[in-house]
């Protein structure tokens, strides 16, 4: 059961709230349980990551161990490194930030070798490693370490992994090195720039070739929605009609984020003008959802001015316009589109044609561009 009055947003979904990816986390958890590494791809705020810890947590559960390191959070390799320490070595000593604490623990006992006669394997290792700054190959190495002196099996997810060649040049190559030798590991791989990534799993001689599946994350069904919006809804003292449900739903698109956003001003509108009509609540929370989401939006909207055609493109693409100007050079619009691919704000539908990967994004653009 979810504990909170609000639908979540911005942060990690409970499991209660994990609408509509059951089918999805049992395929993910099969190939994992067989030795399967795992490249998840998706835009940006489709639940990547909240999947994945709910599929970490199952997997805890049925004795594995696991971890967890966000490359966003590391802003250098050795902050790499100490993270993934921290996540592997949490699962025998049960610290947060194994290794700090560790550290600070040590500097004040003097008989550190007589604390490690007493200690587990985890917490053994923990002092060799808190003794030494962190180095990645360390690291990389520890989890199966661990794996192979408890007779366990480890499950390592790195999430944001297209950020790794920003922490160290050759860190596709070199962590690869590195893993290719582990039999007690299996890897998840997240990662928010669909096709790039994907390149690293699925291009002959990248680094990463064959070395795991791709997995494209895919949309929650509508009928899923509608039917965890109706049921949450009625939990809130607030029930809703399954018309407004499927409504809702359809004008998000279904994209999570946008729906959970959206949700959460339709039940402030709720608190506030229970009086009126749903339907026409639901118009001025749709509204006030796009006004949340304008900050991003603008911002990404921004960040499309560094390529040439770009903010041209995504806006005829907004107004369902064929994205080939009269007069625009063909070969720079392909490139543009590509981009907007890239980024995950569209996927191809057919040749020729696309689809906003959130919906609202067409719409704030549309509001915001052909407003009155
Ligand atoms: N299956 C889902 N059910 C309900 N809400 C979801 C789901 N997936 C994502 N969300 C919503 O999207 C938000 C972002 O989820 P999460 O951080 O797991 O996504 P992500 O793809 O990892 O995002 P990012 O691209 O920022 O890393 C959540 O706070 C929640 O509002
Ligand atoms: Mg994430």
């Amino acid at each position: 059961m979810s504990t909170s009055l609000w639908f979540p947003v911005g942060r990690i979904v409970p499991a209660a709230d994990l609408v509509g990816r059951e089918e999805f986390l049992q395929e993910i958890l099969a190939r994992i349980r067989a030795g399967e590494g795992v490249v998840i791809s998706a835009p940006r705020r489709t639940g990547k990551t909240s999947l994945t810890l709910e599929a970490l947590r199952r997997l805890r559960s049925e004795g594995w161990l696991v971890a967890h390191v966000d490359l966003l959070r590391s802003p250098n390799e050795a902050q790499l490194a100490e993270q993934l320490l921290d996540a592997v070595l949490e699962n025998e000593t049960g610290v947060r930030r194994t290794l700090s604490k560790l550290r600070q623990l040590t500097s004040h006992i003097a008989g550190k070798l007589e604390l490690k006669a007493q200690t587990k394997e985890g917490l053994e290792l923990a002092l060799a490693y808190a003794a030494t700054p962190p180095d990645l190959e360390a690291a990389l190495e520890a989890g199966n370490n661990l794996a192979e002196r408890t007779n366990r099996t480890i499950c390592i997810a790195f999430d944001e992994f297209q950020r790794a060649p920003q922490l160290r040049p050759d860190a596709y190559a070199f962590i690869r090195s590195v893993l290719q030798h582990h039999q007690r590991a299996v890897y998840m791989f997240l990662g928010s720039q669909g096709t790039l990534l994907e390149q690293q799993f699925t291009r002959v001689g990248s680094p990463f070739w064959n070395f795991a599946v791709v997995r494209a994350l895919p949309q929650v069904r509508p009928a899923s929605w509608a039917a965890y919006l109706q049921r949450k809804f009625t939990e809130f003292g607030h029930p809703i009609d399954h018309v407004i449900a499927e409504e809702m739903a359809a004008r998000s698109g279904g994209h999570p984020h946008c729906t959970m956003v959206l949700a959460n001003q339709f039940l402030l509108a709720l608190f506030s003008r229970r009086d009126l009509p749903q339907h026409l609540l639901l118009a001025a929370a749709y509204d006030a959802a796009l006004d949340d989401l304008g900050a991003t939006y603008d911002e990404l909207y921004r960040s499309l001015a560094a390529r040439s055609l770009a903010q041209e493109t995504v806006l005829r693409l907004a107004r369902e316009q064929p994205p080939y100007a009269a007069k625009a050079d063909p070969t720079a619009v392909r490139r543009a589109l590509q981009h907007l691919i890239n980024q995950g704000i569209i996927r191809r539908r057919a040749k020729g044609s696309f689809d906003f990967c959130e919906a609202m994004f067409q719409a704030y653009l549309l509001r915001e561009t052909d407003g009155p």
